[in-house]
């Protein structure tokens, strides 16, 4: 099994966190001087990689592990994702689709295994640490409730900048240029009880992508969708992370959906079929 290289990064592309939507071309997020794999961290194929092939891909989780209670329901689950590429995560209900996604964006932490964002493992931080990469790395789409009612749309757009210390008048100015691209204009007042559904969903990607994070997670942001919207949803989505260099994690029923993401893993009863991305002497086949 190949992994299709996404389409290099271009350092000349920089794009600053929150500085509204970089639709020009991709940018690069330098190295933070984080916690680089070291030798003996872990002791995987992952830790003894050398630096470069760590930063280079956006997303990894190496034999990720999780139960509940005395059920396991994610059995070793390898997975890498690169900036600008798009990964479905498919399977039947109950598969552990949603564990992987939560595992992968630091929701839970898994029971065993490893998830490295760029340069740095992330399982081991506290929560509060990961609940912060949520609002600035790392971007989440819920399916369902995930717009704060009581505020206007450009406001849950803005939160994540206020929430990681943006004034508030510059976040909200930042929120408002994604409305714009998004189709969404004059919509910038509007709560979400007045917004349709596929409305709620663009606005929802844009509190997703405000900060532009490394990895985007979308929990079958096209459930609730009639199948015109859900499409047009989905082809934004990937147009904006394509062009950002923002790597895609998303969880679909839809074959469609799962056919215009680069690649496709399965999930059965917790286990991925094929295991796509297994790590091999350091890299990915
Ligand atoms: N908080 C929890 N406590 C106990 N069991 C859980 C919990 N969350 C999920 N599970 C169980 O873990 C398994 C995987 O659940 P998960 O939500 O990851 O499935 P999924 O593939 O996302 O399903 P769906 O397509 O229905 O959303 C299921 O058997 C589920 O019942
Ligand atoms: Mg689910």
């Amino acid at each position: 099994m190949s992994v299709r290289r996404p389409r290099r990064v271009r350092p000349g592309g920089a794009h600053r966190p929150g500085h509204g939507p970089d639709l020009g071309g991709a940018r690069h997020r330098g190295v933070d001087g984080g916690s680089a794999p070291a030798a003996g961290d872990g002791g995987t194929a992952l830790a003894r990689a050398p630096r470069e092939r760590a930063v280079n891909a956006a997303l990894r989780g190496v034999r990720l592990t999780h139960r509940f209670g005395a059920a396991t329901v994610l059995h070793e689950v390898d997975i890498a994702v690169h900036p600008g590429e798009t990964v479905a995560v498919t399977g039947p209900s109950g598969s552990g689709k949603s564990t992987l996604l939560h595992c992968l964006a630091g929701i839970l932490r898994p029971a065993e295994g490893e998830v490295w964002l760029g340069p740095d493992r992330i399982d081991g931080w506290s929560e509060s640490r990961r609940t912060a990469l949520r609002g600035s790395r790392l971007g989440f789409v819920f399916q369902f409730g995930q717009l704060l009612p009581e505020l206007p749309a450009v406001e849950n757009v803005a939160l994540p900048l206020m929430l990681g210390g943006m004034r508030r008048a510059e976040a909200v100015t930042r929120a408002a240029s994604w409305f714009g691209p998004l189709g969404l204009d004059g919509l910038e007042q509007r709560r979400p009880g007045g917004l349709s559904g596929g409305q709620e969903q663009r606005v929802a990607i844009a509190r997703a992508l405000v900060t532009s994070p490394e990895v985007v997670f979308a929990d079958e942001p096209t459930g609730a969708l009639d199948t015109a919207t859900g499409e047009r949803t989905m082809a934004l989505l990937r147009d904006l992370v394509a062009r950002t260099g923002t790597a895609l994690v998303v969880v679909t029923h839809d074959a469609e959906v799962a056919a215009r993401c680069h690649r496709t893993v399965v999930l059965r009863d917790g286990r991925a079929h094929p295991p796509v991305g297994r790590l091999v002497d350091g890299g990915v086949r």
